[in-house]
């Protein structure tokens, strides 16, 4: 058995505007990486985390990334195991580009992989939602599933959870930029209201299929047009300043589509070249920089491969 690893898992994109908690994918750039060493003695303990302005706890029980192998090793009835974990993180917190997910998943992907993969990656799915559930109170999928597996995923039911790997067109890029404004998930999830109207949800569920058959079809601009969300949208875009400017300009200088990042602050856009994408995060950085607001910008394709050892 293995001693040590090192694991990178990707950030990932939850929700793709339309389909909040239901579709996810991931990206290449950013993610995370966890160092997972054995030790002699049974349990569990965090030795560093780096990149997290001391944001994260060390305390092995209250860390996503620890508490869920733990989950992982009680079920496999490995409690008999010991391990230190490295944390580093390698992207903004509560950025909405499921920076908790990457983590988790790196953690969860380490700890099978030493162990000789008694899990398939989908079976590690139900405890990377148990780390989602510490991190903001509900286990929602939609951004680990896509980090563990790579590419698109969507989410067709939790009770019992189903997932489904999507095909994609591979010229697809995305464009994300990170404001640096606070968006905690818990508090954007309690915003959202639970009743919505049979003509919003029409919609809603007319571009979800939309979406999807545009994925199948590798049609880029029902893709496009598809990605809209009268549900969750037009409460959370509040939390980002100038949103629909910052729409404006996005599909002024091409791209196909523009919205949130799983529940914010990041906003991203696909675009059809690397080139168009560059030329999006530019337009919206600059923006933002008018407004006196940092930020951070990404440029990735999807990524179809999911968590890797390096
Ligand atoms: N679907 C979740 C939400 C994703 O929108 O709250 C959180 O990143």
């Amino acid at each position: 058995m293995k001693e040590s690893i090192r694991v990178f898992a990707p950030a990932t994109v939850a929700n793709v505007v339309c389909g909040f908690d239901v579709l996810g994918f991931a990206v290449d750039a950013p993610g995370d990486e966890v160092i997972m060493k054995r030790k002699d003695e049974p349990g569990i303990i965090i030795t560093k985390i780096t990149g997290d302005d001391g944001r994260l706890p060390l305390d092995a029980a209250k860390n996503t990334v620890s508490a869920s192998v733990q989950h992982y090793l009680r079920d496999i009835n490995r409690t008999d195991i010991g391990l230190e974990i490295e944390l580093h993180k390698k992207m903004p917190i509560g950025s909405g580009l499921g920076s908790s997910s990457a983590s988790t998943v790196a953690g969860l992907f380490a700890v099978n992989t030493l162990l000789g993969n008694p899990l398939t990656p989908k079976e590690l799915v139900p405890f990377a939602m148990k780390g989602e559930e510490l991190a903001c109170g509900f286990g929602h999928a939609d951004n680990v599933a896509p980090a563990l597996l790579g590419g698109f995923v969507l989410i067709r039911s939790y009770e019992p959870l189903d997932l489904i790997k999507l095909p994609y067109p591979e010229s697809l890029y995305c464009a994300i930029v990170f404001p640096d404004v606070d968006v905690p998930t818990r508090d954007a999830r309690q915003m959202i209201r639970s009743k919505v109207l049979l003509k919003d949800a029409v919609t809603q569920w007319g571009n979800v299929a939309g979406l999807v058959s545009g994925l199948f079809m590798k049609d880029i601009d029902l893709i496009g047009r598809s990605m809209k969300d009268v549900l969750v949208e037009p409460v959370r875009s509040i939390l980002i300043p100038d949103f629909y400017i910052l729409r404006e300009k996005a599909m002024e200088t091409g791209a196909i589509s523009f919205g949130i990042s799983g529940s914010g602050p990041s906003v991203f856009s696909f675009a059809k070249d690397a080139g168009t994408a560059h030329r999006i995060t530019g337009t919206i950085q600059r923006h933002l920089s008018s407004l006196n607001i940092r930020s951070l910008a990404y440029v990735s394709p999807v990524n179809g491969e999911g968590p890797k050892v390096l």
